[in-house]
């Protein structure tokens, strides 16, 4: 097992997902966590064979800077500093960290030094598969000089150290992150990390989450009903899947809001598959028109998300005491690790807040989880790793393949004011892009794809008479988590063929257009 020590970088639960991903149980803890006894003995702490310092948006000479337990450098376990990790190992015992001219952003080269690593490096330095590689970096701070014992053994193109390793201690630092997928050879070197450095066993796998995810539900749950809000999406049906399977299906109750700001289909679609994995108690509360009416006259995206948000809270609390349930229940939810980080509440509660989520944090929730009865099975899961689960869950292909959808819907993805109007028409046309993809086995190939309908409108032809029609946008992009995304090279062909298609079928719809702005600077949704 490998332990990561989170200081507040976005990227830090991919560290440990990363490692899983390697087949070796890894956990995300607070930075500063104290290592008293009482948690070295802990839990959290059996098996441990190595330590991963994280990155950080912050810089170590300030404040803000979070700090470890002085412990992690005098516990003889191996070190693996990370970015900001790195720069914390080096000013922590006695180097020098100081602010760029200017931030290092995206694929930096690094070449290795010609040195040969001192013997106890060398499975380490193995990882490293080609002497000069891009790296992914994002950092405005440097090392401008080492600490005692340590020594630079891979260089920036910037002039800067990006690998650096200490002469005796199994401690190593990389200025760059291994965990992003832009790093080239990152996993290598988590992997030599992990099994050559820690000496980490190969032994974790989907069925061992799903037997912990068992035990710590028998241990919390008992025999108290447990309410799960389904969204619709692949989270929250993996994370129903996953309490039938683990609980008595007669205690689980799914609930599941048709907001009328769903794809086409998806209140069907969601039904047929939680009956398929034996749900009990499926309550679908239809509230279309409370959601239009809340939303009429509303054009600003925060005004929009926010109303859609307390609107889905009124509801739901409404919905909830409808249900009758002691107050003993436990309330879970389908939230990955992703959804916390973006809304300002991952592990350490330190990265920054990027956009309201309104599945996080809601009176109910609130109450819930100060009352110790939340139940977040998927919250150290990424996408992918939830996907998995699905398979090994059974749970119907057409809903784990099913790329995310936000929570806010078609609200988010009409801009401007939204109508029902606009929404039968948005279903309509990106049902029609969706489909296409999956006949021409493009769908699988694109993390996330869906069509934006725009609040401006432009001039055409059908036949011989003026059309003034609603201009349509399609988004398909690549990421492996959502947190950055690159546009999807689509085909020219397909592009022209769907948007024929799509202008043909759906009348009010006279253009189309294709988004290609990756993220960053854009964000994958339109509001
Ligand atoms: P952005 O637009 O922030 O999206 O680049 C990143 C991922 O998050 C999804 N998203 C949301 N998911 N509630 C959700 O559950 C939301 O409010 C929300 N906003 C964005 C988005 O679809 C993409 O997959």
């Amino acid at each position: 097992k490998i332990l990561v020590l989170d200081f507040g970088s976005q990227t830090t639960a991919l560290i440990g997902r990363r490692i899983r991903e390697l087949g070796v149980y890894s956990e995300v803890i607070p930075g500063d966590t104290p290592l008293t006894d009482e948690f070295l003995a802990s839990d959290t702490c059996k098996g441990v064979k190595g330590l991963i310092l994280s990155g950080s948006p912050e810089s170590v000479y300030t404040k803000e800077g979070s700090v470890p337990d002085p412990k992690v450098y005098s516990c003889g376990l191996p070190l693996l500093g990370i970015c900001y990790g790195l720069q914390r190992m080096t000013y922590d015992n006695g180097g020098k960290v100081e602010a760029l001219p200017k931030r290092e952003y995206g694929g930096v080269g690094v070449t290795l030094d010609d040195a040969d690593p001192p013997p106890h490096a060398l499975s380490f330095i193995n990882g490293f598969k080609k002497k000069s590689f891009t790296a992914w970096m994002s950092h405005g701070d440097t090392l401008t000089r080492l600490a005692p014992g340590f020594l630079q053994f891979g260089t920036s193109e910037t002039g800067f150290p990006a690998v650096v390793i200490h002469e005796s201690k199994s401690w190593f630092g990389l200025q760059f992150h291994p965990e992003v997928t832009h790093s080239e050879g990152g996993l290598d070197i988590l992997a030599a990390y992990t099994f050559g450095v820690c000496r980490c066993e190969k032994n974790w796998t989907m069925e061992h989450y799903v037997e912990e995810v068992r035990r710590s539900l028998a241990a919390r749950v008992e025999k108290n009903p447990v309410l799960l809000l389904i969204s619709g999406g692949v989270d929250s049906t993996v994370a129903g899947a996953l309490l039938l399977k683990t609980l008595d299906p007669d205690h689980v109750h799914l609930m599941y809001m048709d907001t009328g700001l769903m794809r086409k289909d998806e209140t069907k679609t969601v039904k047929v598959a939680l009956e398929k994995l034996g749900a009990r108690h499926l309550h679908i509360i239809h509230c279309e028109d409370e959601f239009l009416a809340k939303l009429k006259g509303l054009e600003d995206p925060e005004a929009k998300r926010k109303a859609i948000g307390d609107l889905f809270i009124t509801i739901q609390e409404r919905e909830v005491a409808r249900l009758g349930l002691p107050d003993s229940y436990f309330l879970a939810q389908g939230t990955l690790y992703t959804d916390l980080i973006e809304s300002g509440k991952g592990v350490g509660k330190k990265a920054h807040l990027i956009k309201s989520h309104h599945n996080v944090g809601s009176p109910l929730v609130d109450a819930k989880r100060k009352a110790g009865r939340i139940i977040e099975p998927l919250d150290k899961l990424y996408k992918d790793e939830v996907r998995a689960l699905g398979r090994l869950l059974v749970v119907d292909e057409e809903v784990v393949r099913r790329h995310p959808f936000p929570g806010p819907g078609l609200g988010v993805r009409i801009l401007g004011e939204v109508t029902k109007e606009k929404c039968d028409i948005l279903r309509e046309a990106d049902a029609i892009f969706i489909s296409e993809l999956k006949k021409r086995n493009l769908y699988d190939e694109i993390w996330q794809a869906f069509a934006v309908l725009l609040p401006i409108r432009s001039v055409g032809v059908a036949g011989d008479v003026r059309k003034y029609g609603w201009v349509l946008a399609l988004r398909a992009i690549t990421s492996a988590d959502g947190m950055t995304a690159d546009v999807y090279p689509f085909p020219t062909k397909d592009l022209l063929e769907i948007s024929t298609l799509i202008t043909n079928e759906v009348q009010d719809i006279g253009r189309v257009t294709y988004d290609i702005s990756s993220k960053p600077p854009a964000t994958i949704e339109w509001e």
